[in-house]
């Protein structure tokens, strides 16, 4: 009966069928008592003449609202069903929007996005990164990059890009990094850019007990930031290290932010270690020097897992020494945001050194077919110097932007992939032709 009355558009005609139909409800209920009971009965009468009007009163009332509140729980139900399949469906580019842009340091900088849709985003994996396509003035064709979402919330209304502005190597003439400086120089609040789903097997697992130690130096610091926050709002019993290294003040990203959230949270323990402290940086960090395996074994415990990410060097050195120190391979896990270190325990696809010295390849959509011989280097350069641009971001096998699908043959990797990679896809940034003849859709 609800359904047909709130089908009404007209509030008037609603509230006036919705008082009519409470009015003749209760009139013939009290009426058939009264009747029933003591018809000469004057003051009974009088109740069920009050009771008629109270029902056309409350009958009218409802008519008033009872479209409205439908309405809003069809909205509600409706946008649940959109937002879940929005979800399901978003796998390929989405336009997010920056909300918000804030300076977090001298040479890191955040940028909040919200999906231009306005639909829900998924939530993602403590350490998982985002992979953003750029179209920048100048380059001839748009320049996708992966960032760590340097934020968390198990139910998110936006992502977090915290991106370091990177230079030229010092003594090297050549251009700084293309695309974190059009995202510090050119993209502001209201800006549009196109992201792919979350994604990356840098995670940690909240629910483990084990302690965590969170090791990071530099912009290394951002996928740690969301393994403590998820930590700290999933299982806060879990006792967490974090542990950064960075230069001074001026290059401290997230310093309050961290401290915030230890504030709040006995089990985090934190400690930061500045290499080039300046006066006014006293009583900022805690310890001056290069964060090493040796801080870490005067800081936390052996029995626990270890996630490192930050320049290269800094985490070859603290495997090193961690392994040194009797941490099992299998309790240290890392990212590095640019080529990857050697050997690891994260591995899960074997590195095979059996490329052939010479091949066909076939790029299927591009209509080319060509011979590769090994001086011609990995798939992706060969293809880039043979004028097929395929996408990618990493170039190190860490972000799985340049997955493409092998129709037939087989590669080898000359490195271990650390991106996800399916029975029928290849990762053509690290590797070469196994067979004589191998069919790629690109
Ligand atoms: C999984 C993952 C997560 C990441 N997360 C983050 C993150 O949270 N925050 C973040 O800031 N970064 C992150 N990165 C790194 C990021 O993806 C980019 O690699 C980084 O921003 C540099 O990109 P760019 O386009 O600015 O620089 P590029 O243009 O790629 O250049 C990189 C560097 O090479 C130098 N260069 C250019 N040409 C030459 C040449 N001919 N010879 C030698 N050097 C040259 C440039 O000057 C620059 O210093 C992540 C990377 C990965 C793989
Ligand atoms: S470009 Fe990142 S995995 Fe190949």
């Amino acid at each position: 009966m609800i359904e047909p009355i709130a089908a009404i558009k007209n509030p008037l005609l609603r509230a006036f069928t919705s008082a009519s139909l409470g009015f003749t409800i209760v009139t013939i209920i009290s009426g058939s008592i009264i009747g029933y009971i003591n018809p000469k009965d004057k003051s009974a009468l009088k109740y069920g003449i009050y009771s008629s009007l109270l029902a056309t009163v409350a009958g009218g009332i409802f008519g008033l609202t009872v479209a409205e509140k439908s309405n809003k729980l069809k909205l509600s139900l409706d946008k649940q069903q959109i937002d879940k399949s929005q979800n399901q469906i978003w796998k390929d580019w989405r336009n997010f929007i920056v909300v918000r842009k804030v300076k977090e340091s001298e040479e890191i900088t955040s940028f909040y996005l919200e999906p231009q849709d306005k639909y829900e985003i998924p939530n993602f994996q403590p350490g998982q990164f985002l992979t953003i396509k750029l179209d920048i003035p100048g380059q001839n064709k748009p320049v996708i990059r992966t960032y760590s979402l340097s934020d968390y919330s198990q139910y998110p209304q936006y992502y977090r890009l915290s991106i370091k502005r990177e230079l030229a190597p010092p003594g090297l003439s050549v251009m700084p990094g293309i695309a974190s400086n059009f995202m510090h120089n050119s993209i502001h609040e209201g800006s549009v850019i196109l992201a792919k789903p979350p994604n990356g097997k840098f995670v940690l697992n909240v629910q483990k007990k084990l302690p965590a130690v969170l090791i990071s130096n530099g912009v290394g610091i951002t996928p740690m930031i969301s393994m403590a926050k998820a930590t700290a709002q999933l299982n806060p019993q879990r006792e967490v290290y974090f542990v950064h290294g960075t230069r001074n003040g001026n290059y401290h990203a997230f310093r309050e932010e961290v401290l915030g959230l230890a504030g709040e949270n006995p089990n985090l323990k934190v400690h930061f270690r500045y290499s080039r402290p300046e006066l006014e940086d006293e009583g900022k960090y805690h310890s001056q020097g290069y964060v090493n395996s040796a801080l870490i074994q005067q800081l936390t415990t052996q029995n626990a897992e270890f996630f490192l990410c930050g320049s290269p060097n800094f985490m070859q050195s603290l495997r090193d020494g961690l392994q040194a120190w009797g941490v099992p391979a299998n309790q240290i896990y890392f990212e590095s945001f640019s080529k990857p270190i050697a050997a690891s325990s994260q591995k899960s696809v074997t590195t095979t050194d059996e490329s052939v010295t010479t091949a066909e390849i076939v790029f299927s959509k591009s209509g080319k077919t060509l011979t590769w011989t090994q001086e011609d280097g990995n798939i992706l350069e060969f293809a880039e110097n043979n004028g097929i641009n395929p996408p990618y971001s990493c170039r190190a096998g860490i972000c799985g932007t340049c997955t493409c699908q092998i129709t037939e043959g087989e590669v080898s990797y000359q490195e271990e992939p650390t991106a996800a990679v399916d029975e029928d896809s290849v990762l053509i940034c690290i590797s070469q032709p196994k067979t004589q003849r191998i069919v790629l859709d690109i």
